[in-house]
């Protein structure tokens, strides 16, 4: 059976979420570009309505939403600003491996917290020699005794100085490859982590992005997720089920563009008539529109197949890189409607197709996605 229809409880909460991008989101969105601000106090009131817990279980004290309820959220705080928004559901990445493979006793020493108030933790699996190739990663972790020994170095890590736990990735076994990476829950606490250069970037500049280091920090086995060996999986499941998320934002970073751009065309006159009334614009608010369309589409449905408990690795890639190529488009195309004025900082619309850019690198690229798609063709 299909059905299009969102649920009342599913319009509650989208509608919920659109008026905190409008009224709170939006207002602050171009200072913290310019300035690259990280806006806290929106944090706060985030979690205080429930935006950033809907991800956790309601057993751990959560909302308890499905994917699909979390892409609907997505789509409206993208729609505010995408780099808000990242920083602002970036627990559900970091969390999400102890969702997946923690112990009930790891996921109430773990996630229970931040449901019970207001934290940020970090998803560490970037480095400065691993990004695409996450099974490169260098970072170690020795055993002694009942703990590890973890000294490394990780990159580009969302609220890394921020957090106060996080998800970390290294190798157990250097000499087994990807089969030896190991996932852990690192408290900032410990002595020997620290937060270290933060990112100046091209956009999401209200997002932070910093470097996360550990210097021989004695980490509890107790903090160890799965058994040695079981990080890379765990990293990989992980992704598949965050990756709808980041093609929600980027449906979002869309229909903000498409909506200026719209707008804008219709208020420009030049050769005597609104610039809307050219076929050439036509065709690229056509595209535009069902470009945004299709690739909520997929979204939605790699979202409730994850929903479903089902498999879904191809489609999370198809909505992640479908979604993020098309925000880039539109945005591009957005500038191109406004023309001169597109390009000025004076205008939103430039924002968004520098916040658009990054939508296509992290989280894996447009290329690792069509990389993960081929094998799920070719191979599994
Ligand atoms: N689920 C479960 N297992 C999986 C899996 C999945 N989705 N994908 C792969 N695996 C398993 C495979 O079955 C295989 O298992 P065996 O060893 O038992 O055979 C193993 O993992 C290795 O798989 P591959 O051979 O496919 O691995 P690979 O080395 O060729 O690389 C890759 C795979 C898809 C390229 C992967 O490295 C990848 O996703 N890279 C991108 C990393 C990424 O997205 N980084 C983003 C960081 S997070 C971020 O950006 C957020 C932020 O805070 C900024």
């Amino acid at each position: 059976m299909i059905g299009f229809d969102l649920t009342p409880e599913q319009v509650a909460l989208q509608d919920t979420a659109h008026k905190f991008a409008a009224n709170e989101i939006r207002p602050v969105a171009s200072e913290c570009d310019r300035d690259g601000r990280f806006p806290e106090e929106i944090f706060r009131k985030s979690f205080e309505i429930g935006l950033m817990t809907g991800f956790i279980p309601e057993s751990l004290g959560g909302l308890g939403l499905g994917a699909l309820e979390g892409c609907l959220l997505e789509e409206e705080l993208g729609w505010g600003c995408s780099g808000i928004a990242s920083s602002l559901t970036a627990n559900g990445l970091a969390l999400g491996p102890i969702l997946i493979s923690g112990t009930a006793e790891q996921k109430e020493l773990f996630v229970a917290p931040f449901a019970a108030g207001y934290g940020l933790s970090s998803f560490c699996l970037t480095e400065p020699g691993a990004g695409s190739d996450a099974g490169g990663i260098k970072t170690t972790a020795q055993r002694d005794g009942d703990s590890y020994i973890l000294s490394g170095r990780k990159c580009f890590i969302t609220n890394g100085g921020h957090a106060s736990q996080y998800t970390v990735f290294a190798s157990t076994d250097r000499s087994k490859g990807h089969k030896g990476l190991t996932a852990f829950v690192v408290p900032r606490a410990l002595p020997g982590v620290s937060a270290g250069k933060k990112e100046d970037k091209m956009g999401q500049r209200a997002s932070e992005t910093s470097d996360v280091l550990f210097e021989d920090v004695r980490v509890p086995v107790a903090n160890r997720l799965g058994e040695e060996g079981d990080g890379f999986k765990i990293a990989m499941m992980t992704l598949d089920r965050a990756r709808p998320s980041i093609a929600a934002m980027a449906v979002g970073v869309a229909r903000a563009a498409f909506e200026h751009a719209v707008k804008y065309a219709k208020e420009r006159v030049q050769f005597g008539m609104p610039i809307a009334m050219n076929q050439s614009i036509h065709f690229m608010l056509a595209d535009m529109a069902m470009d945004i369309e299709a690739a909520r589409l997929l979204t939605l449905k790699s979202a409730w197949l994850l929903d479903q408990g089902r498999h879904a690795t191809k489609e999370s890639s198809f909505a992640k890189a479908f979604a993020s190529d098309l925000a880039m488009r539109v945005t591009t195309d957005a500038v191109q409607i406004f023309g001169g004025y597109g390009y000025m900082k004076d205008y939103p619309v430039e924002k968004l197709m520098r916040d658009a850019k990054l939508l296509q690198i992290y989280e894996g690229t447009s290329q690792i996605q069509r990389m993960i798609i081929a094998k799920e063709i070719l191979i599994r």
